[in-house]
This record gives structure tokens, C-alpha cells and sequence, in this order.
């Protein structure tokens, strides 16, 4: 007989796995405290972008297997229950703020039946799962803790949850890795990777992942630094040390760095965590790491200025994307935003369009202004800058849109537009890490 599940915490995360789930014929119970969350998942209205989920959001809810609730005690029907909501940055430090983990174990404790399994999939910092264990072991006696990090993209959130390219489960006993196996056994029928861990190796796995793209991004982002100033291209080189499989050609994508709810606040995580363990040495390097990153946002200010003067007050500058990356609604710690706040602190009259992200962004920058299509966006501008390398504005025709601005100067700071195409259509274009005219 198939367990039935329950997901605490039906965010980006949680929603995934729970419609996921259901998809595999579990039934599953998505649990969280936001009454507005839960009557949209209810109604199959997805409350964020993600391609293909709110289809198979509506599709699962038609099978009667998925359902949403903010009553914790809806969970006594699950026996096995995924943990999956938010760790946040704090507010006044580089750690990762654990309240919503603790609180979801506490509310879940006195609904815990005999035997339950709690599964964590919440990136935290190594230690969590253990403290988690120790106080479930006073509230719910019977129930056993596991810790299953998850890997999964935004844009490819669907993909990631039901081909993941691993498995890995953090456990204490046979008994759990059984449940797990048998949670995931449709996957597993695919001879996905299963890798059985104990509990702090597998939060581990979750950051050191993380750390590991974080440092590839900045990697080549220094490369395009060296690059500019010896005259030399990064996209040549990153096309060319990607041939190595060992290098591999994955996260070699120069431009403005990194961003999103994940890779910014999860090395900081670790490096907060590290200290306390008295292992800070070893992660001296993530601090450059994330210096270089925000140094990357920092570099367009300066080509920005470097343009068009020191003065940016007459300037009207159109920025091309808000999201922290294409195929995502997503603007936390968004790169395109935070240099298009910085030119508007400075005076500019910025102008912002994406395809998804608007929404968002308004709420986050209102000072900024939006529009609703490029075309608009970049209408009388005296400069356009290209951050979120979405599929659209690669489909740009660059004569058409030369008609539209005041002075045809971009920069592409994702490296993703055609350079020849834009040069040949009279464009002054500017791309970090190339030699620029
Ligand atoms: C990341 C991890 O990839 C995923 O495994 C984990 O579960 C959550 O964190 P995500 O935040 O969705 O996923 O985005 P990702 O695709 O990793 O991109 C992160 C940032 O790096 C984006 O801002 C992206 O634009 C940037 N990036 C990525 C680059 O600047 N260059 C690259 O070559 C790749």
C-alpha cells in the first residue's frame, strides 16, 4: 500500500513536490499556515510562475489525491510527512533563520502518528536535522527524522523533482531509508542515483552543491574581469576550458552574477555556520566568492557611467528583465534589480520590463518605473541594458528596435545577445568580459 504524504510549507518547494508526488499516485496533503497560499493551490491558481506546474497543479487536484489545508491536523492521515518550507537569510547577519523549520516541527508534533516518518527537504545549516531529531524525540516519542535536500531549479522545477540527476537521503535507521525507497521508488525504477547518507553529510550535500555553482559563476565572472582588462573574451575562453570534462561547460556564463532565493543566502549560510563550528578558514574563499559577484552588478554601474557621464539625472535607461533569471517570476536578490535601484538612486529615469517578473518587482522597487512590453520599455531611451537573459528578447530584431530609442547603446550583461547582429544593425554594444569598442 502506497503511504500517504503530507507537505508542510507549499512554496515553491513544497507545491513542486506535492503536486510531484501526486503525479506518482500518492495522496498528498499540502499544509501551510498562509490562508490565501493554500485557497489559491486549492482552486489550481498557482501563486508564482513555473512552467508546466500550474497544469500539473490542476490535472493532480481532478484526481482527488492532492488536497490543501491550513489545518496541521489534517497530517494524521500521512504517515510520511516532507518538511519544505523557507530558510530565509536573517535579517542582521549572514545566517539562515530557522524559524519556520522549528515552528513546522512543532506544529506538527502532537499530529504525528505511531511511526511517522518527518522528512526534511529545507536547506539548512549542517546540525539542524540532529536538534530537529532531539526535540522530536521528547514531542513524538515513536515518530523518526530523515533529511532529504532537494536540488531542483526554478524553470525547471517539474523536471528536476521527477528526473532529479540524485537522491540523496540523510537517515538513522534502515526502517527510514525503506520508506524513503518506497517514496521515491518510481524514480528509482529510472536507476536514478540513490546516495544514503547520514544526517549532516546530507544537509551538507544540499550546501556544498551550492557553493560549489556559486564559486563556477564567480569563477568566470573574475575570468571576465582579467578578460576585459588584458583585452581577451570570456566567452571564448569559457567555451573553450568547458571542452575539458572535467571543467565541463555548465555555469560558465559570465555576466552579472548570481542571484535568487538560493545560491546568494546559502553561501552566507554556510560561511555563519562554518564560523560556529570553528571551521570559518576553510570558507575564507566564499567571501570573494560573493564579492566578486556583487562586484560583477557593480562593473555595469561603472560602464553605465562610463557611457553616458558621471551625471545620470537626464538619462532615461531601459533595463531588459527583472528576474533573478529567465523562466521565473522570482525577484529575490535579482541582479537586474538591484543595478537598476542603484542607477535610479543615482538619478536615472529607469525603466524596467519583464516577460513574468513585474508583478514582483513592483512590489519589491516601486520606485521604479515598469513597462509592459520591450518595446515600450526602450521607447526614447538613451541607453539599454540587457539582464534577464529571457528567450524573447534574444528574438529581438535589433534594426527594428534602433527606430525606438533615442541612442542605440546596450549592454549585454548576460552575454546572450548577438553581438554581430546588433553591431551590424548601428548599435553601440557593450558586453562584460569582451573587448568593447
Ligand atoms: C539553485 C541551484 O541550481 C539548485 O540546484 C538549488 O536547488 C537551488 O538553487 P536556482 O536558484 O533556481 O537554483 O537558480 P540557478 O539556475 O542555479 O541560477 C542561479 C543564478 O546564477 C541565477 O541568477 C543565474 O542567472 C546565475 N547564473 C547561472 C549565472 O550568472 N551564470 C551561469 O552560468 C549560471
Amino acid at each position: 500500500m502506497k503511504h500517504v504524504l503530507s507537505v508542510i510549507g507549499t512554496g515553491y518547494l513544497g507545491a513542486t513536490h506535492a503536486a510531484c508526488m501526486s503525479s506518482l499516485g500518492f495522496t498528498v496533503i499540502g499544509i501551510d499556515s498562509d490562508l490565501e497560499k493554500i485557497a489559491r493551490l486549492s482552486k489550481g491558481d498557482l501563486p508564482f510562475y513555473e512552467p508546466g506546474l500550474e497544469e500539473l497543479l490542476k490535472e493532480q487536484l481532478a484526481t482527488g489525491r492532492l488536497s490543501f489545508t491550513t489545518d496541521f491536523s489534517a497530517s494524521e492521515k500521512a504517515s510520511v510527512h516532507f518538511i519544505c518550507v523557507g530558510t530565509p537569510q536573517k535579517a542582521n547577519s549572514l545566517a539562515a533563520d530557522l524559524t519556520f523549520v522549528e515552528s513546522a516541527v512543532e506544529q506538527l508534533a502532537p499530529h504525528l502518528t505511531d511511526g511517522s516518518l518527518v522528512v526534511g527537504k529545507s536547506t539548512v545549516p549542517v546540525g539542524t536535522a540532529q536538534k530537529l531529531a532531539t526535540q522530536l524525540a521528547s514531542s513524538a516519542p515513536t515518530a523518526e527524522l530523515a533529511w532529504n535536500p532537494e536540488f531542483l531549479r526554478e524553470g525547471f522545477a517539474i523536471q528536476d523533482t521527477l528526473r532529479p540527476n540524485r537522491l540523496v537521503v540523510g537517515v538513522t535507521s534502515d526502517r527510514a531509508e525503506q520508506i524513503l525507497r518506497e517514496c521515491y521508488e518510481p524514480l528509482l525504477a529510472l536507476k536514478t542515483p540513490w546516495i544514503r547518507a547520514d544526517l549532516p553529510t546530507s544537509e551538507l550535500v544540499k550546501v556544498a552543491a551550492n557553493t560549489f555553482l556559486a564559486t563556477k559563476i564567480s569563477f568566470i565572472n573574475a575570468m571576465a574581469e582579467v578578460c576585459e582588462a588584458a583585452g581577451g573574451d570570456v566567452t571564448v575562453l569559457a567555451q573553450a576550458i568547458g571542452y575539458d570534462p572535467r571543467i565541463g561547460d555548465k555555469f560558465l556564463q559570465a555576466g552579472i552574477g548570481f542571484g535568487g532565493g538560493c545560491l546568494p543566502k546559502d553561501i552566507r549560510a554556510f560561511m555563519a555556520r562554518a564560523e560556529e563550528l570553528g571551521a570559518q578558514q576553510a570558507l575564507e574563499f566564499l567571501k570573494e566568492i560573493d564579492a566578486i559577484n556583487l562586484r560583477a552588478r557593480a562593473r555595469v554601474i561603472e560602464v553605465v557611467r562610463h557611457l553616458l557621464g558621471e551625471d545620470l539625472t537626464k538619462f532615461r535607461i531601459s533595463v531588459l528583465g527583472a528576474a533573478f533569471k529567465p523562466e521565473s517570476d522570482d525577484v529575490r536578490d535579482s541582479p537586474a534589480l538591484d543595478i537598476s535601484a542603484q542607477l535610479s538612486s543615482a538619478g536615472a529615469h529607469v525603466v524596467v520590463h519583464d516577460p513574468k517578473a513585474i508583478a514582483n518587482a513592483k512590489k519589491r522597487f516601486p520606485q521604479l518605473d515598469f513597462a509592459t512590453t520591450a518595446n515600450e520599455c526602450v521607447t526614447g531611451s538613451d541607453m539599454v541594458l540587457h539582464l534577464t537573459e529571457w528567450r524573447e528578447y534574444r528574438e529581438i530584431d535589433p534594426t527594428a528596435m534602433k527606430s525606438l530609442v533615442k541612442s542605440p547603446i546596450i549592454i549585454d550583461g548576460r552575454n546572450a545577445l548577438d553581438r554581430d547582429l546588433w553591431v551590424q544593425a548601428g548599435w553601440k554594444f557593450h558586453a562584460l568580459g569582451r573587448k568593447n569598442p
